[in-house]
């Protein structure tokens, strides 16, 4: 049954999920600009950067200053991606309106992109929502990688994602995001999981879906997500992204092909649209190497184009 929202939620997260696998390092004004451009499009919320080990992820070292110069649009979330300890201590120091905490559903690939096992990892991260209830409450969601499938391992069973999601919201995660890490998902897949994890997680829990667009599966994956009553999504403009540390990773759903499907489709997704196509036309000079963005050399559907001027002398009045 199609129970889809007539309003969406995008988080854009092309600043920490796209910038973090980009081989040439995007200078600190460039990334507040490039902020401050995405504030300016209606975004929910936009995830800035990531508190990570900057030996892990050194595309993303200047996490604190960024976090600390961009312009903040009154209604926008911003937050950031946070491993460990550490990592919200940063968080901290700087201020962010909610933490992104994060860990593997697969005990490879959390041991390969965070170096912990699943358990110190879910220690961490208690640790840090017990930290974040006692000072002032910051919220905090997690986003589980690979609970689609993971590179090293293949199918992840569905249970022990619930059982790991469980143990994050009894000790108050306010939200989870279920991640397609190396767009292994696929539609009936995706319908499944959302719906096991809405009716074991209840209506109090926000999820959140974050796809990537690996095998070309993740606008279907959206749309069956969608189906099931989710109403918030991760993507990347341009379709950035990917994890450094999952084999054959590559970029997230497409936000402006996102925000546009789902425009033509009726359903609101406060992103404007036309200023985010800007940007997309930005993004080779901020990435310094050459990309596909067919929805900017196409236009929106109904973006008209003058008919051939020959048509006028083959076929006249
Ligand atoms: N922020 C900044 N520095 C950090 C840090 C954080 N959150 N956590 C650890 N460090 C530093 C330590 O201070 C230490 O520095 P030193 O070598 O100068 O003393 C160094 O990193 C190693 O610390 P350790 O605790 O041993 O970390 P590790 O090497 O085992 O790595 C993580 C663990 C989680 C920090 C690292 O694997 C990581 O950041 N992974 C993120 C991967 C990622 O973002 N993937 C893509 C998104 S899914
Ligand atoms: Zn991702």
């Amino acid at each position: 049954m199609n129970r889809g929202s007539a309003l969406i939620e995008v988080n854009e997260v092309g600043p920490r999920d796209g910038l973090q696998i980009e081989p040439v390092f995007v200078a600190t004004d460039d990334k507040v600009a490039f902020v401050d451009a995405l504030s300016a499009c209606g975004f929910k919320r936009i995830e800035v950067s990531s508190m990570t080990s900057p030996k892990a992820i050194p595309a993303l070292a200047d996490a604190q200053d960024v976090l600390r110069r961009i312009r903040r649009a009154p209604g926008t979330i911003y937050t950031a991606l946070i491993p460990n300890v550490r990592g919200l201590e940063r968080a901290l120091e700087v201020g962010v309106d909610e933490m992104n905490l994060v860990m593997s559903a697969s005990e490879t690939h959390n041991r390969a992109n965070l170096r912990m096992t699943r358990e110190q990892s879910l220690g961490e991260l208690l640790a840090i929502l017990k930290y974040a209830r006692a000072h002032g409450d910051v919220p905090c969601n997690v986003s589980l990688s690979t609970v689609f499938g993971c590179p090293f391992e293949g199918d992840i069973a569905p249970d022990d994602v619930m059982t790991l999601a469980t143990r994050l919201v009894d000790a108050g995660a306010r939200g989870i995001t279920l991640c397609d890490t190396t767009g292994m998902a696929f539609p009936n897949q995706v319908a499944a999981l959302c719906e096991q994890a809405a009716h074991t997680l209840g209506p109090d829990i926000a999820l959140t879906l974050h796809l990537h667009n690996t095998r070309g599966m993740a606008l279907a994956n959206a749309v069956a997500g969608w189906q099931t009553g989710i109403t918030r999504f991760d993507a990347a403009v341009g379709g950035l992204g990917g994890c450094p540390y999952a084999p054959g990773a590559s970029g997230n759903v497409n936000t402006e092909e996102l925000v546009h499907m789902f425009a033509c489709m009726g359903v609101d997704t406060g992103v404007d649209l036309p200023a985010l196509l800007n940007i997309v036309a930005t993004l080779p000079d901020l990435v310094q190497r050459n990309m596909t963005t067919p929805l900017l050399a196409a236009g929106p559907r109904l973006q008209t184009h003058p008919a051939p001027a020959w048509l006028a002398e083959r076929f006249p009045a």
